[in-house]
């Protein structure tokens, strides 16, 4: 409870503080992060490669945990020296989160420099594509399916109705931004899609994104 109070509160201080590459005003809703996790909590027996993207404090880092044993590989790619500091004290002194210390590990640095040995069985992005440059959302779409395995799963989510709705009220540069961006992710999901999942239980309200990685014969399911 305290923990869940002071992780809340440093977020709306990072929310506060760097507005652009925090993007939320609160973290994600239980009900979010069960979504988010929904292919991971279906893995085969075999060893598994998540990489989370953008955790924050760590609502979603908390479900994807459980879901791990030993043999797996968990890397954490978060911006914010903060947030990192956070993650890392709590692989430390949680017990929830201690068992999984030994295989995973937290990198600070933006997701477009970040340079693993392999791909990746399930990629779980909580980044604000929304604020971003349209050319940044590019080069982060493809960072998210070049760490992809085929055969693997790409979840993130985006904050319902966000783009459709600055899309009519915005003017200008504005609108030419947001407009790509919607181009972009649409031409994504068009391709690669197998599900999508809407969470009111969220503030605000978001869907879900679940993406097939390239090359794999699931694509576009949904
Ligand atoms: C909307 S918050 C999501 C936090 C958390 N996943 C949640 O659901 O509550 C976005 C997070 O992405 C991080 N972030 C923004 N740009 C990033 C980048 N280029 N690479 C890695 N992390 C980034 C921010 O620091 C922040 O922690």
């Amino acid at each position: 409870m305290f923990r869940t109070i002071s992780n809340n509160l440093a977020f709306f201080r990072q929310f506060r503080q760097r507005f652009e590459t925090t993007g939320a005003i609160a973290p994600s809703s239980q009900f979010l992060a069960k979504s988010m996790t929904r292919f991971l909590a279906k893995r085969g027996s075999g060893p598994v490669r998540v990489l989370e993207i953008g955790p924050g404090t760590g609502p979603v880092t908390q479900r994807i945990i459980p879901l791990l044993t030993d043999g797996d590989r968990f890397d954490i790619v978060e911006l914010n020296e903060s947030f990192v500091e956070i993650l890392n004290a709590r692989f430390q002194q949680d017990d929830v989160w201690k068992p999984a210390a030994a295989f995973s590990q937290v990198h600070q640095l933006p997701i477009q420099d970040f340079q693993p040995d392999e791909k990746y069985d399930f990629v779980i992005s909580g980044l604000p594509l929304n604020n971003f440059p349209a050319d940044l959302v590019d080069s982060i779409a493809d960072t998210y399916f070049k760490l992809l395995k085929p055969e693997g799963v790409l979840s993130y989510f985006e904050y319902m109705y966000v783009r459709p709705i600055r899309k009519v009220v915005t003017r200008g540069d504005e609108k030419v931004r947001i407009t790509r961006i919607d181009d972009t992710m649409a031409a994504h999901c068009a391709k690669q899609r197998i599900a999508r999942d809407n969470i009111i239980l969220n503030i605000p309200p978001a869907w879900v994104q679940h993406l097939a990685g390239v090359g794999s014969p699931d694509g576009a399911m949904a």
